[in-house]
């Protein structure tokens, strides 16, 4: 099984290319892993860049998250060549993490309400809208395929830290 690539490891960094066949047994296998490893780590979310595949695939989703007490549901979601485009212009700041970052979160300013689409694993549409939670982590996710990692979108570094040493006297956010 391959291990999940942290911070530093160049190919997060790099930009992922677009899907062009779908229905492959290789595709099939690929999401397969990443949905395994995923749950694994009780992750919210996995690109494919993040275990070193840089393919325009992310997965996420979960109908509780133990990492994310806060979450709302989400449905579990293949989502191949996503793409997508506020609905709005606010901006929300919440706090997030990383399967790439262990051990780490970050106040991040994201889109609050969003229009998404990509492709199933057979290569059919997949066209949604969502708010908060659900819309925050396709963006993070799709920041992946475009190596871009969360603190590069931090705006104050002081809401940056060890979530054991954030939960012991959590940051206010400042202006
Ligand atoms: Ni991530």
């Amino acid at each position: 099984m391959n291990r999940i690539l942290r911070i530093g490891h160049p190919l997060l960094l790099e930009r992922s290319a677009e899907v062009r066949e779908f229905g492959t047994p290789g595709l099939q296998r690929l999401v397969d892993e990443m949905l395994a490893i995923m749950e694994q780590h009780q992750g919210v979310g996995l690109a494919a860049p993040q275990i070193g595949i840089l393919q325009r695939i992310i997965v996420f989703g979960m109908e509780e998250c133990a990492r994310y007490p806060e979450c709302e549901p989400v449905p579990l979601t293949v989502l191949i060549n996503p793409a997508f485009e506020p609905m709005e212009e606010d901006l929300e700041q919440e706090w997030e993490g990383c399967l790439s970052i262990p051990g780490m979160r970050g106040l991040v300013p994201r889109y609050r309400r969003i229009r998404y689409r990509g492709q199933d694993l057979q290569g059919r549409p997949i066209s949604r809208e969502a708010s908060g939670f659900h819309a925050r982590i396709l963006q993070h996710e799709l920041d992946h395929l475009d190596g871009v990692l969360y603190p590069q979108r931090i705006r104050d570094m002081r809401m940056f830290g060890y979530e054991e040493e954030l939960a012991l006297a959590p940051p206010q956010a400042g202006a």
